[in-house]
């Protein structure tokens, strides 16, 4: 499938999407949010990829946020609807991917940008980058889920005084805080990224997806996390996953899982 605003390359199950509007430092509008809404669902059923990675075109941004000309005159209705399909469509959806998403973050992650890594399962920043939601300074919120992650991942404390100040952090606060799980050189990012995607396809895509699906469970109102680990755990036993992850251990052999 060919898209106008983002790039989508596979390789040895590794799809890497790249978001590529520099010239407006790949600002999120709603043909590119719509976009990658359709290739996140192409991964998802192309049983072929086992690890997404997201990033940015160029070496300035990841992403500098939502598309602030396309949402200045809104009302409070079309605002609404912004954030909830948004959210539905792309924030949400990535979270709860049945595949694991990397953000690769090359640079600017601002508003909607950081949301967007935060979306992500876990997140790898290069030294350069530079990440905040600065959505008050704008007489608005954070609204594709900011308010919500931002305090899972680094504390409510901490949350409160980056949306309040609507200040950046550099890549080494922002792995101080845990935002980021890693820190590498820019040149070496993708590279980096791809390094931790090879550890992942070595386990279970099934038990991958279903520890997704537990993890997040803890962060879903009307949930109880410890009930569905119980259940993804019992189905796990279900699986030729499993059945080859547990002979492959005893007969002392690589396993070769095919996610079924
Ligand atoms: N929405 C729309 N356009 C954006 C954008 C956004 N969020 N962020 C950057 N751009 C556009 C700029 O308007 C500019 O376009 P132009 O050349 O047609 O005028 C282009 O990207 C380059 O940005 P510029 O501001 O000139 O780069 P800079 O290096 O001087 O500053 C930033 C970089 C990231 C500090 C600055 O672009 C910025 O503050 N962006 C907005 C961040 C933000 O508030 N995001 C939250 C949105 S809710």
């Amino acid at each position: 499938m060919s898209y106008t605003n983002i790039l989508v390359a596979k390789e040895n199950s590794i799809a890497t999407i790249t978001i590529n509007r520099p010239t407006k430092l790949n600002a999120l509008n709603t043909v590119t949010i719509q976009e990658l809404h359709e290739a996140f669902q192409e991964l998802e059923k192309n049983y072929e990829t086992r690890v997404v990675i997201l990033t940015g075109s160029g070496e300035k941004a990841f992403v500098a946020g939502a598309d602030i000309a396309e949402f200045a005159d809104f009302s409070v209705e079309e605002g609404v609807q912004l954030a909830a399909q948004g959210q539905d469509i792309l924030f949400n959806f990535v979270e709860n991917l049945k595949i694991p998403v990397i953000a690769a973050v090359n640079g600017f992650a601002l508003g909607g940008g950081l949301e967007l890594a935060m979306a992500c399962h876990f997140r790898v920043a290069s030294d350069n980058a530079k990440m905040g939601l600065p959505e008050v300074s704008l007489g608005v919120i954070p609204g594709y889920g900011g308010t919500q992650r931002l305090p899972q991942l680094i504390g409510k404390g901490r949350a409160m005084e980056m949306i309040m100040t609507a200040g950046m952090v550099t890549a080494d606060e922002a792995y101080r805080t845990g935002l980021v799980n890693h820190v590498v050189p820019q040149a070496e990012l993708l590279e980096f990224c791809n390094g931790v995607a090879q550890k992942i396809m070595r386990n279970s895509p099934l038990a991958i997806s279903k520890a997704i699906k537990s993890i997040n469970a803890n962060y879903k109102d009307g949930e109880n996390g410890f009930e569905t680990e119980i259940k993804s755990f019992g189905k796990c036993f279900g699986t030729n996953d499993f059945k080859e992850g547990t002979t492959a251990f005893l007969e002392k052999r690589k396993a070769a899982f095919t996610g079924e």
